[in-house]
């Protein structure tokens, strides 16, 4: 092959290399800062001596209006991550109490079940990645308190669908509380999949107080950085939470940025959409370097690599690119920008070139 014929065949990233920095595609962060009017709140932030509102009046009334539920209903944390630490408390009380989720799955639900003091029931994911609902309600026990279903799953982007959904509930008994987390929402554009909050509401609306759920602002507003999550419960569960919590935990710079993302939708969903189609490109090019990635409907994608899963991650570390393994199953990446893409695609190149060689 000549040198032109070459060049011609190579990708564009075989070549390109970001120079010195890192790219951070491990903790499925937004490339993307916030929208204008968002960053306006912290440039323009004067008081930054006062906690501000203690109730987050203003934020709960818009989380309210927008998923059309009543205020007492709202949950606020530093970050959705407190709400499923608490949520998996207050639904694990006694000794003995279990908390079922799909493995691998969400780390820190590991570590927020072993808190709260609760039995871990962990359900292996399907081949494909999927959370295994009829595993589930089969290994469910006397014991269960709790169902963590992640949708988009974190780490491989599985979906579960409306009807899976509504049947799967339809058969959990109403003393489990079905916990939806839905942290990548957003990103998720498979029209099979139903918003949870419609689904929760109207279990509740049919007497049944048993689904919750929850959503942050730290993935798609791109505002990791400020630590607000938020989600729904049926009042008597939603006040257990709010028990669970700490004073003033939502700083006022948190909540007023918040406030703003919820009004500057229109911009997020810009940002989302462009990391979709980023998401099919890299998903196309790592197919093409002879990688098995699973469609994922998150902001990241998953590669089963099994065994090979802690060098790659090394060998994508030594060319600057951080990416999460998960236990020698796979490697998740996040979707980042073009050029974070690019420089993961160069790693995922030249590990599949040496990988030739060997
Ligand atoms: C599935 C899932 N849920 C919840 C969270 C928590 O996000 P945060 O605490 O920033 O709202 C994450 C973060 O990576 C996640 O992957």
């Amino acid at each position: 092959m000549t040198a032109t014929e070459s060049a011609v065949s190579e990708p564009l990233y075989a070549r390109e290399r970001r120079i010195g920095g890192t790219t951070w595609l491990d903790a499925n962060e937004s490339p993307y800062p916030p929208p204008s009017p968002v960053r306006a709140k912290v440039l323009a932030y004067p008081p930054l001596n006062r906690y501000g509102d203690p109730e987050c009046t203003p934020l709960i009334s818009a989380l309210a209006e927008e998923l059309q539920v009543p205020r007492e209903s709202v949950l606020l944390g530093p970050g959705s991550s407190a709400l499923l630490q608490r949520l998996i408390a207050v639904s694990c009380p006694a000794p003995g109490d279990a908390a079922m989720w799909a493995s691998p799955g969400f780390d820190a639900v590991e570590q927020f079940v072993r808190q709260a003091g609760a039995a871990a029931q962990r359900i292996p994911l399907t081949p494909e990645g999927a959370t295994d609902l009829e595993g589930m309600l089969a290994a469910i026990t006397p014991q269960t308190r709790l169902v963590l279903l992640v949708n988009p799953h974190n780490p491989t982007g599985a979906v579960i669908h409306g009807a899976e959904l509504r049947g799967f509930l339809d058969r959990v008994g109403p003393e489990v509380t079905v916990l939806l987390d839905e942290a990548y929402h957003e990103f998720c554009d498979d029209p099979r999949v139903v918003d949870g909050a419609e689904v929760a509401k109207a279990r509740w609306a049919a007497g049944l107080e048993n689904v919750a759920v929850v959503r942050t602002f730290s993935k798609a507003y791109g505002l990791a950085a400020m630590r607000v999550g938020y989600g729904i419960a049926p009042p008597a569960l939603a006040r257990a939470v709010r028990a669970a919590g700490v004073p003033r935990e939502i700083g006022s710079l948190a909540h007023d940025t918040a406030l703003a993302a919820l009004y500057a939708k229109t911009a997020m969903r810009q940002d989302v959409a462009v990391v979709i189609r980023e998401r099919a490109r890299v998903l196309t090019e790592l197919r093409r370097l002879g990688y098995a990635p699973l469609p994922s409907r998150g902001n990241f994608l998953f590669l089963p690599l099994g065994d090979d899963s802690v060098t790659f991650v090394r060998h994508c570390r030594t060319t600057g690119v951080h990416v999460l393994g998960v236990a020698d199953r796979g490697v998740r990446v996040t979707v980042g920008d073009l050029v974070d893409n690019d420089s993961f695609l160069h790693a995922a190149f030249t590990w599949a070139a040496g990988q030739g060689e060997a």
